[in-house]
């Protein structure tokens, strides 16, 4: 779905589904140029990161096996608890392989900052992450993210992967929720 058929929910759109595709674009070009040649994986953490996986992998123009982690840092509510719980663990071995970790978004940063200790601490040649979205303004901890789409406000967004209460994950922009919904 559309923006414009949950304007009742929503207050504004951040990014349209044209200008994600068109970064996706942009990024898988310098990923592929970078990666060409390496034993790359790609880990994508769900559930928010499956359209960018989707989108992303499919514009690289190298071979790009993939792989999910689940983890949980927020629950139902809205803000990040700073609790970070496996609930899906990978299935490939890490030793010796490029980790790109593939994220919706970094918010406190909390998340990434653990999962990136956790692929270095098994033996990853290198891990890098790719965030289509990041909070500036919400940082609880700085992360290293070698690719970012865009800087969005510190706003409760949903869409394009990112959900409240399991909703919206299928609209195809990035919008903020309206405070009506979720207060
Ligand atoms: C979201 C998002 C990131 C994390 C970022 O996932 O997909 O993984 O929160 O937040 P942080 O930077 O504050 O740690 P969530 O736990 O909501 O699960 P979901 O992807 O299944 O919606």
């Amino acid at each position: 779905m559309r923006a414009a058929e949950v304007s009742s929910e929503i207050t504004q759109v951040l990014v349209t589904e044209e200008q994600i595709l068109a970064k996706l674009e942009e990024v898988a070009e310098r990923v592929s140029a970078d990666y060409e040649g390496k034993n790359l994986l790609l880990v994508g953490v769900l559930k928010g990161a499956i359209m960018v996986m989707a989108d992303f992998s499919r514009s690289l123009r190298i071979t790009a096996p993939m792989d999910w982690m689940a983890v949980s840092s927020y629950g139902a509510g809205t803000k990040s608890s700073g609790v970070v719980q496996i609930r899906k663990d990978l299935d490939e071995d890490l030793h010796d392989r490029h980790v790109l970790i593939v994220e919706d978004i970094i918010d406190s940063g909390l998340t990434l900052s653990w999962l990136l200790e956790n692929f270095e601490s098994r033996g990853a040649a290198s891990v890098e992450v790719f965030a289509l979205l990041r909070k500036p303004d919400a940082a609880k901890v700085e992360v290293r993210c070698k690719y970012v789409g865009f800087d969005i406000p510190n706003e409760f967004v949903v869409g394009y992967g990112l959900d409240y209460a399991e909703k919206y994950r299928n609209l195809r922009d990035v919008a903020v929720l309206a405070p009506h919904v979720y207060s």
